[in-house]
């Protein structure tokens, strides 16, 4: 019989990550320093939420997120690097590198993680036609010109 008990999986974090990630807010961001761990919270995020998920008739915690960079060259080298240091392919199942994707079983839970670049403007609108319970954009913001704000943004 399929069980309906949350699959706890405890994870420490540094205090400004471990504030991110106990806020519920629709829309949040995390600033930091190059290594503070702010991808690794985003990852946690993502399986946080995918744990709360309320179980389908099977018993299973069903969710799809998309994890979204600027270009497929940052996502293939270091977003999803990240997100397979914590979720490796022989605890959680086979990370597909064909369409990028992920699907995470753990327990009852059973996340589809879609990893999307915005290389091209037609990826952007196929990124908005997916039915997601969440996304979240990573990588570094330039700015250029102007107050330079001092802080090392997400990465
Ligand atoms: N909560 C944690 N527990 C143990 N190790 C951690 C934790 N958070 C991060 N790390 C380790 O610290 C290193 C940096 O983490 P991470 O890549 O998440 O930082 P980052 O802020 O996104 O870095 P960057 O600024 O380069 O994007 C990694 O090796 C990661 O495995
Ligand atoms: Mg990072």
């Amino acid at each position: 019989m399929a069980t309906t008990k949350p699959t706890l999986v405890r994870a420490v974090m540094p205090p400004t990550v471990s504030r991110f990630m106990r806020s519920n807010a629709p829309v949040r961001g995390i600033i930091g320093p190059v290594g503070s761990g702010k991808s690794t919270g985003c990852c946690w995020e993502v399986f946080r939420h995918a744990q709360e998920q309320t179980p389908g008739p099977d018993g299973k915690r069903r969710s799809r997120w998309a994890v979204i960079r600027n270009t497929y060259r940052e996502l293939a080298d270091t977003t999803v690097k990240t997100w397979l240091s914590w979720f490796p392919e022989s605890l959680v199942g086979q990370f597909n590198r064909a369409d990028m994707t992920h699907v995470v079983r753990a327990g009852d839970v059973e996340a589809e993680v879609l990893f999307r670049a915005l290389d091209r403007p037609q990826d952007i609108s196929k990124l908005l036609s997916l039915e997601l319970t969440g996304a979240g954009q990573a990588g570094r913001r330039r700015y250029v010109g102007g107050h330079h704000p001092g802080h090392q943004p997400a990465g």
